[in-house]
């Protein structure tokens, strides 16, 4: 509890842009808890440099995912919001919880898996340790509840597990947190191949949507998108194309999706693209003039940087400091 309130934390890692996929699976998420919830949320820079990264491009990349946060309606009075590196907590929370987590724990994530093959040149150790840094993330501010995707889902039970853990062999010391994964929308699929996921790092443009996308693109993107060849516009398993087109038009513009298919009945696939495409730039326009505005401002977004690693360090220290003394080391 922080303020008399339960804590949500949650974070998205600066590289490819931030996707619908994201927004949809999780920011939309942080949105609805703002209000009931002691919510902090981070741009977690150190989990991007397990990927080589060109540093001018990242360090603009993390700025621009910095503004688009608040664009999208993190309100920084309401919000702590911060990057990673701006709070040296979490490596060294990283380096005690390395300690007690097992090589097969980090060596089974399906994370770890995908990325080692994807990038087979550079399986570094830091690839291996991502799930522990971000298990540290959460636990340094002793979240409640952490708002993801289902591809975090993984992650967080072993978040869950390496607090349990340390609470066990010496006393309660983490809260244990608790994944908040959305009914509908925990998985938007790529636009290309609507079985896989939709991916920030998708080198194929055209299988995802950036919020940062033009109007153009984003109209030409969908109307590309993979469906079927039954021609019905209903949401069904075996229609992962059209369904995931249901989604995404359900989340921009929060009308049930039985609804949509009524809507749509007797229609075709042209015609559900063509108005998925058009609600998405309507969601989109508010938010890019808004980020156009914030990213022109680099006085600002450092400010609300600053503050946010101040805010965040007065709880991160906190923590830390609980476990050090529990641990054993000597105190100054
Ligand atoms: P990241 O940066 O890959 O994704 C950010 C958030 O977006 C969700 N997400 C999706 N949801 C639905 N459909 C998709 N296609 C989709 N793609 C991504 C992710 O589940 C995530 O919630 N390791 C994390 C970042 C992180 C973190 C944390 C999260 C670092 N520390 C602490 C929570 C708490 C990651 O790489 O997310």
């Amino acid at each position: 509890m922080i303020q008399g309130k339960k804590v949500v934390y949650s974070a998205t890692q600066p590289t490819g842009s931030i996707t619908l996929g994201n927004y949809i699976g999780a920011i939309k998420n942080w949105l609805k808890l703002n209000q009931e919830y002691f919510t902090i949320f981070a741009i977690a820079d150190l989990h991007a440099l397990t990927v080589r990264q060109v540093p001018a491009d990242f360090r603009k990349r993390a700025l621009s995912f910095f503004a688009q946060y608040i664009a999208l309606g993190l309100d920084p009075e309401k919000n702590i919001l911060y990057f990673q590196s701006h709070v040296p907590q979490h490596a060294e929370l990283t380096w005690i919880l390395n300690c007690f987590t097992y090589i097969g724990e980090t060596g089974r994530m399906t994370q770890f898996k995908e990325k080692s093959s994807k990038h087979n040149d550079n399986i570094n150790m830091g690839l291996m340790d991502y799930p522990v840094l971000m298990a540290s993330d959460i636990l340094l501010y002793q979240a409640d509840l952490v708002p993801v995707g289902i591809d975090q889902k993984q992650h967080l039970e072993l978040t869950r597990d390496l607090a349990i853990r340390f609470n066990n062999l010496y006393s309660p010391t983490f809260t244990v947190p608790e994944p908040y994964i959305g009914k509908q929308g925990a998985k938007i699929f790529s636009l290309q191949s609507p079985t896989e996921k939709m991916s920030k790092s998708d080198p194929n443009p055209n299988a995802t949507i950036s919020l940062l996308d033009e109007p153009d693109a984003v109209m030409r993107k969908f109307k590309r998108a993979v469906t079927d060849s039954d021609g019905v516009i209903k949401f069904s398993e075996d229609k992962p194309g059209v369904s995931n087109l249901l989604t995404i038009l359900s989340a921009v513009t929060d009308k049930g999706i039985a609804d949509i298919e009524k809507d749509f009945a007797g229609k075709g696939y042209a015609e559900l693209k063509k108005v998925v495409g058009e609600a998405v730039v309507e969601f989109l326009q508010p938010i890019q003039s808004e980020y156009n505005r914030l990213i022109a401002d680099k006085a600002y977004l450092m400010s609300v940087a600053k503050d946010g690693a101040e805010k965040a360090q007065a709880i991160a220290r906190r923590t830390l400091s609980k476990v050090y003394k529990k641990i054993g080391l000597v105190q100054l």
